[in-house]
Formats: structure tokens, C-alpha cells, sequence
């Protein structure tokens, strides 16, 4: 590169026109998945306080969002149920009039073309609010893999293009992928939660989905926010295990997760916008402190740069309706 004053990098930032041409990164409506947390009962719609715009609804209140969501051509939806019941081992999951099953057989009726992911994890389903089952106060990895697997064919069976399964318990890829496949799914696609962190950004979340556990945290489990080498073997190993893509989680904080994931594999990578991050930037707006709708896509911005192919966020709507 030739020094200054030959080189002047300002020279292609000068118009709005040259900085569109050499723009290395784009966001688009269709690399957009947007959350959303389905619950029974009929025109149900409770507002989630710590995330606004964000609520939980029956099913017929969740066509409507996904009809809007589909019409501003956001790439999907990842569904979170809210049970009626919840006992020792989340029995309710695998319920096939539960709230996901019901809304997925629904939002494959109403709207074929659009893609529908649902999370798979026992959290929302166990009475005391862990991944999976308890033995002794820990959750037992190898009892929760049956489980998970059961809950994972019975939203294929409804009708899901994608199962995502959120738990991080070893070796669920495998045991989701041999259910699957062996029960007449082969077709359903797993994007796995690779490389999830124990964040404290899933505060709002917890809220909005009833998951946080009853005693102790999800630490035994879930990732260390020190270790990314480690990110590397998680995601390594659900791609041996069968998964079709991979998701880092949260996204903001670790875009150097995303970069180094998205340099070491091939695959199809998503990152998640989780809760937390999406609660911050609304409260500094609130506040008149940021710029809601430049906060918005710029963290989206952000997170693609850094290489993930798609991006879960509370945002899609909005972001993509301001993308068109
Ligand atoms: C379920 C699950 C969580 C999130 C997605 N799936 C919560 C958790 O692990 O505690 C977090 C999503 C968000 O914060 O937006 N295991």
C-alpha cells in the first residue's frame, strides 16, 4: 500500500454511493430468525416486562406475529413453549397438544414457505427449572439424552423444519439424529446450541420463557465465558455427531467465538442475540441514550462482520422491516 498522501482511505467513504460499493458486509431480512414464546389458551397475549415488543401468546396470536414476521421475509421462527404443567422430568415436552406441537402443526398449515425451528431443552418443562433430570442435585447428562430425543421427534413429527436443542448436555446431537432418523424424520434438520455459554445475559429470557432453575445455576453444564479453545471441541463435536448447523450463544459478547467457529468450520453457523442484549440496548433508548433503531442494526451489523450466517434476535421484525 502506497503511503499518504498517494493513499487516502477517506476517498471511498466520501458518498453514501461509493461506501454502498465497497460495503464488505450486508444484513438481510431472510438471515433473520425471530424468537417466539407460545403458551395454551386463545387470544392470549402477555407482554414479557424486561423485553419490549416480546410476549408470550396462544397460538392463534402467535399466526398473527409470525404472518407479519413472514411479510417483512425474516428467515424463520425458533419457538419456546410455556407448559402448563411442569413435574420432575418434564414430561409435558413431548406432549403432542402442548402449546409447540399445537403451534407448529398451525404455522405449517397457515404459512408452508416459512421455516420453523423449535428449541428443545427440558428447562422450561421440569418443575425445578434445570436442562435435564435430576440425580443427587446435578443433572444426570445420559438419563436427559432419552428425553430430549423424545421431545425432539415429537416436534418433528408436527412438523418442524428445524430442531435446535438448547440444553448442552453431551452427546444429544447423536441421540436427537438416531431418533430422528429411525422414527421416520430423516429429513428434519438439527441446528445445535454448539457452543453455549453459562450468561448472565439470559436474564430476561428466564422471565419470559419461566425457566430459571429453582437452587444453583446452569454452570455444571453450560460453558465457561473464559474458554474459546474449548468452543472449538463443542462445536467439533455436535458436526461428528450429525448437527447441520451450529450456533454460538450469546452473540455480542462473543464475537470472537463467532470469528474463530466460522474460520475453523464449514458449516451453516448461526449466532443468538440473546435477552440480555437485546434488554440493554432497549433500556438505553428508553433513556434517550442510544439510538434505538441504529443500536439496533448495528449490533446485528456487528455480528454478522464477525461471520455468523444468520442471526437469532428479538430485533428481526423491526431489522428486517427497516431493511426493505
Ligand atoms: C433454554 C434456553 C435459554 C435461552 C435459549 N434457550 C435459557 C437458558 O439456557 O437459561 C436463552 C435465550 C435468551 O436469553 O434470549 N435452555
Amino acid at each position: 500500500m502506497p503511503a499518504f498522501p498517494v493513499s487516502r482511505p477517506r476517498r471511498l467513504r466520501r458518498t453514501e454511493a461509493l461506501r454502498r460499493l465497497v460495503r464488505e458486509t450486508r444484513l438481510a431480512p431472510d438471515q433473520l430468525v425471530l424468537p417466539l414464546f407460545v403458551r395454551s389458551g386463545h387470544g392470549v397475549r402477555q407482554n414479557v416486562e424486561s423485553m419490549p415488543g416480546v410476549a408470550q401468546t396462544s397460538v392463534d396470536e402467535l399466526l398473527r406475529d409470525a404472518e407479519r414476521a413472514a411479510k417483512a421475509q425474516v428467515g424463520g421462527v425458533l419457538l419456546f413453549g410455556i407448559p402448563d404443567a411442569k413435574d420432575a422430568i418434564g414430561s409435558s415436552a413431548w406432549d403432542e397438544q402442548g402449546p409447540v406441537q399445537q403451534a407448529v402443526r398451525a404455522l405449517k398449515r397457515a404459512l408452508p414457505e416459512l421455516v420453523v425451528i423449535t428449541d428443545v431443552c427440558m428447562c422450561e418443562y421440569t418443575d425445578h427449572g434445570h436442562c435435564g433430570v435430576l440425580r443427587d442435585g446435578t443433572v444426570d447428562n445420559d438419563a436427559t439424552l432419552e428425553l430430549l430425543a423424545r421431545e425432539a421427534l415429537s416436534h418433528a413429527q408436527a412438523g418442524a423444519d428445524v430442531v435446535a436443542p438448547s440444553d448442552m448436555m453431551d452427546g444429544r446431537v447423536r441421540a436427537i439424529r438416531r431418533e430422528l432418523d429411525t422414527q421416520g424424520c430423516p429429513d428434519t434438520a438439527i441446528l445445535s446450541y454448539a457452543a453455549k455459554y453459562a450468561s448472565v445475559f439470559y436474564g430476561p429470557f428466564r422471565d419470559a420463557a419461566e425457566s430459571t432453575p429453582r437452587e444453583g445455576d446452569r454452570r455444571g453444564y453450560q460453558m465457561d465465558p473464559a474458554n474459546a479453545e474449548e468452543a472449538i471441541r463443542e462445536v467439533q463435536l455436535d458436526i461428528d455427531e450429525g448437527a447441520d448447523m451450529v450456533m454460538v450463544k450469546p452473540a455480542g459478547p462473543y464475537l470472537d467465538v463467532i470469528a474463530r467457529v466460522k474460520r475453523t468450520f464449514n458449516a451453516p453457523l448461526a449466532a443468538y442475540q440473546v435477552s440480555g442484549e437485546f434488554a440493554m440496548i432497549h433500556s438505553a433508548a428508553q433513556r434517550g441514550w442510544l439510538d434505538l433503531d441504529r443500536a439496533m442494526m448495528e449490533s446485528l451489523l456487528a455480528i454478522r462482520r464477525a461471520g455468523a450466517d444468520m442471526i437469532i434476535t428479538y430485533f428481526a421484525v423491526d431489522a428486517a422491516e427497516r431493511l426493505r
